[in-house]
């Protein structure tokens, strides 16, 4: 049962919690204007947080639907195994939404340059990872790889393979909760709403919503740039694997690089909005073509009936998890002193 006080209790109390359904909308936060170059040519900046979410990640959305879906078209029925190809935040979410319903096992593929600190969270989560060397030229129906084993295994009557890069219930359930939200959040006064690229669910089902709403909002879709890391975003090689037409859900595309998707990650963190890397992309590519229709004198296009060019993206996760990475792609000056470090026992690589 679930309150207007946001309370959850009895036996279902655990799903009710899960279900986005139930409740209360995910916050929507303007950036603070140190970060928004834009703010004096009145354009503001939301960030739908999904990392408030329980399980601190946008993929508890889509997790949840999918298993639901699925127990409601009985598809659970003497399943006892959940399987899936993913190293991160789908498949620890699908292992506790899955919990719910009475699946408890969860078995994942990862990549064999998984980091230990990954696979430490998906043991932590109680998922069972099977390393998988991964094809180096990855090609769809790649025997090999991990998204087709993860299917094959779950043809068995014993197994579910929810199959997030196929399955429509993944988009579906952005357009059944996210999409909604952000519209009325905004009260309909949207400019336009940019978002990075995974499974590209979140963008797809967002998208889908809003331009029920405004046929002619545009929709800008971030990718992470060309041999750049920013784990939970793909490239567009990568993209070109991926079965959803979200090509005709985006309006323009941009890149992100490492470097600013991490800086631009630790200075929303700083403010108090505690973002992961693939949100400082999507911020990143938000800016940039901003940027773009800046210098094309487009922004009065964009404005809406309170003369603001009202701007979403989501922020799909915080950066904990990702804590030992920032190092590597933040500059060394944006990091204070530790004073009186020669007296530390525990210095990395030490
Ligand atoms: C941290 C993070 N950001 C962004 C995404 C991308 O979201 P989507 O798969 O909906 O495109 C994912 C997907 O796994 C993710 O884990």
């Amino acid at each position: 049962m679930h309150t207007s006080k946001n309370v959850f209790k009895g036996s279902e109390a655990i799903k009710d919690f899960m279900d986005p359904g139930k409740l209360p909308y995910v916050p929507l936060v303007e950036i603070p204007q140190a970060l928004n170059p834009f703010a004096d040519d009145g354009v503001r900046i939301l960030a739908k947080m999904m990392n408030l979410l329980p399980l601190g990640n946008v993929k508890a959305v889509p997790a949840y639907n999918m298993i639901r879906e699925k127990a409601l078209a009985g598809e659970l029925e003497g399943v006892d195994a959940l399987i899936e190809n993913s190293s991160g935040n789908t498949v620890f979410s699908l292992a506790i939404a899955a919990r719910q319903f009475g699946v408890e096992k969860t078995y994942s593929y990862v990549p064999a340059e998984i980091s230990w600190n990954k696979l430490l969270m998906l043991l932590f989560f109680g998922v069972e990872p099977i390393v998988n060397q991964e094809p180096t030229t990855p090609a769809e129906n790649d025997p090999a790889s991990g998204v087709y084993k993860a299917r094959k295994d779950g043809e068995r009557p014993d197994m579910i393979n929810p199959g997030q890069y196929e399955n429509p219930d993944n988009p579906g359930a952005h357009t059944k909760w996210t999409g909604p939200q952000i519209w009325d959040q905004t009260d309909g006064k949207l400019s336009l709403f940019a978002a990075g690229l995974g499974t590209t669910g979140t963008l797809i089902g967002t998208a889908t919503y809003l331009k029920q709403q405004k046929p002619d909002l545009p929709v800008v879709g971030v990718m992470r740039a060309p041999d750049h890391y920013v784990p939970g975003a793909r490239t567009e090689k990568l993209l070109n694997l991926v079965d959803f037409d979200w090509r005709s859900h985006v309006d323009h595309m941009e890149c992100a690089e490492s470097e600013i998707s991490y800086r631009l990650s630790m200075a929303m963190s700083r403010r108090g909005m505690m973002a992961g890397p693939t949100s400082g992309m999507a911020l990143a590519g938000l800016l940039q073509h901003l940027e773009k229709i800046k210098a094309n004198g487009q922004l009065d296009e964009l404005r809406n009936t309170d003369g603001e060019v009202l701007c979403v993206f989501p922020i799909p996760d915080g950066p904990l998890p990702y804590l030992d990475e920032y190092p590597k792609y933040v500059d060394a000056s944006e990091f204070p002193p530790i004073h009186n470090e020669e007296l530390l026992l525990n210095k990395p690589g030490a």
